[in-house]
């Protein structure tokens, strides 16, 4: 079956060059990889002394370990070992625990933050549920000695093989209120090529039982990967449309190594045997093809209710209260509170009502870290810092709003960075340049902004290209009024290296 939206991605690019990035330089990451680099001395200096008690904080935890190794994947993770898989769980439970002890015994602030979600994650952190013992000690920990509030959205990211009905009761026991499964694709043909590890049967199966639990959760489906094309995305998206799956996340496929900028390990497509192979092969569909999929997907999601809150986050009505977002979205990118991050490779942010910002980054590498751990430390496995401010830090935190896809107000950038975003450069001009494009509008009061749906389409493009480029990448001090016009940017030079 034809969308009828199918040209409107192709026409966007047509009128927006700059946005327009191949598959093999797509590397578009939420997080600014800009800042002045610290080492993990200074930052944990800084982390000691950063005031964060009684402010509003987020987990994530980072368990690098995956029954299979997916050939697109270039998150931090290596294969558990089948033979060993009880004891490897208890292993990481115990270096997870140790590593936020660390932190319990030298950041004061840390027992008086107000944790307000927490995800688990990875690789594949659903894993733990295979080591009930294992998983139980980590809950316990986490809500014996922080201050968890209440209503705390507890998160767990897994497989489809993950959440079966014995599992699953594991999982609301020990408080889990919101899943997330990776499915990719319901075609056997493109995860079968990727090397996931079930079948589109397990994938719907897997969806059944998270249905039961009256639970919100969200479906991972990626586009842009070889087999597919706009006519199957749009049947898989159609499919979990009349199974009822609240929310479903639309990611592109991203083919450029993640670990250049510090936070992943490189995929099998990404070593250039495999890319160079793929790509004159014409295994990896073209940009065009690519966004004609998201066309497709998206206007079954639009036809169905479904609002993107984040941006490419696609929910139910009646999903979420408080903006239909789920709430780890809303803290960390629409308010930008603090994200403390445990694990290999894990990074997170102290943020709160100031102008600049810490960034974490963990070693990433998993041999280092282990080793790092078990080497009785005095300081946590961070790898190394960078502080956000200026530019950097309002282009982030634009960035971040965007993502949100809630209101951005002006009042708040006056408030915090004291700018004038209307009448200040470089901000005055992106705004200008969005607006005057269609991908961001103005609310009627004047207040705000938030993106149109034409930059919905094209928001991880928008954030690099116009937030953390334009804006984050201006070096002047922030506030000082200028008049140059943007410098038109392209894709080849604006994608991290
Ligand atoms: C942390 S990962 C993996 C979680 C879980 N183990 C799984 O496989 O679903 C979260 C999601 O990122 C997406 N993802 C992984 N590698 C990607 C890539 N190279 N490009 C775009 N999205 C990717 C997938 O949709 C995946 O479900
Ligand atoms: S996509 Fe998920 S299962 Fe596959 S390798 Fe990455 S983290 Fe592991």
């Amino acid at each position: 079956m034809t969308s009828p939206r199918k040209a409107v991605l192709d026409e966007l690019l047509e009128a927006n060059p700059e946005l327009n990035i191949p598959v093999n330089d797509y590397n578009i990451n939420v997080t600014a990889n800009q800042g002045a680099i610290i080492d993990a001395e200074q930052l944990f200096a800084a982390y000691r002394v950063f005031d964060g008690a009684g402010r509003d904080a987020h987990f994530y935890f980072h368990l690098p370990l995956c029954d299979y190794i997916c050939h697109f994947c270039n998150y931090v993770k290596r294969k558990i070992r089948a033979n060993n898989k009880a004891e490897e769980l208890m292993h990481w439970a115990d270096l997870l625990i140790r590593e936020t002890q660390l932190y319990l015994d030298q950041v004061p602030w840390l027992r008086d933050a107000l944790i307000r979600s927490f995800y688990i994650g990875g690789g594949t952190g659903a894993l733990l549920l295979n080591n009930e013992l294992a998983f139980r000690r980590l809950i316990t920990h986490l809500n014996g000695n922080f201050n968890v509030t209440e209503d705390c959205e507890r998160s767990l990211e897994g497989n489809p093989e993950n959440f079966t009905e014995e599992s699953i009761e594991l999982a609301l026991e020990l408080g889990f209120n919101r899943f997330s499964v990776g499915v990719q694709s319901l075609q056997q043909e493109v995860n079968a090529f990727s090397n996931r590890g079930h079948s589109p049967e397990e994938a719907l199966r897997a969806i059944q039982v998270l249905l039961k639990t009256g639970r919100p959760f969200s479906v991972d489906m990626m586009f842009g990967l070889p087999y597919q094309t706009a006519e199957s995305f749009e049947r898989d998206i159609r499919t979990l449309v009349e199974f009822g799956v609240p929310c479903l996340t639309l990611y592109r496929l991203r083919n450029v190594e993640r670990e250049k900028m510090g936070i992943g390990n490189a995929s099998v497509w990404n070593s250039e045997k495999h890319k160079h192979r793929l790509t004159e092969s014409g295994m990896f569909p073209s940009i065009s093809a690519t966004y004609q999929m998201r066309d497709a997907a998206t206007g079954i999601l639009r036809a169905n209710g479904y609002h993107p809150s984040p941006c490419g986050w696609w929910n139910k009505a009646t999903t979420y209260p408080d903006g239909n977002i789920p709430r780890v979205s809303k803290d960390k990118w629409e308010k930008y509170n603090s994200m403390l991050a445990f694990g290999p490779g894990a990074y997170g942010w102290l943020s709160g009502n100031q102008p600049s910002f810490l960034q974490t980054h963990n070693i990433t590498d998993i041999n280092k870290y282990v080793a790092h751990m078990e080497g009785n430390p005095t300081v946590p496995p961070l790898a190394y810092g960078r502080i956000l401010e200026g530019n950097v830090a309002i282009g982030t935190r634009l960035s971040f709003a965007f993502k949100a896809n809630q209101p951005i107000i002006l009042d708040e950038y006056r408030e915090l960075f004291g700018v004038d975003l209307l009448n200040d450069e470089p901000y005055a001009n992106v705004f200008a340049e969005l607006v005057k494009r269609d991908l961001m509008s103005r609310s009627p009061d004047g207040r705000s902004f938030a993106p149109t749906w034409k930059g919905e389409e094209l928001h991880e493009e928008i954030m690099y290209i116009y937030f953390h480029k334009s804006i984050g990448g201006t070096l002047d001090p922030a506030c000082k009024r200028r008049t140059i016009l943007l410098q038109p940017v392209h894709a080849d030079t604006a994608i991290s290296k």
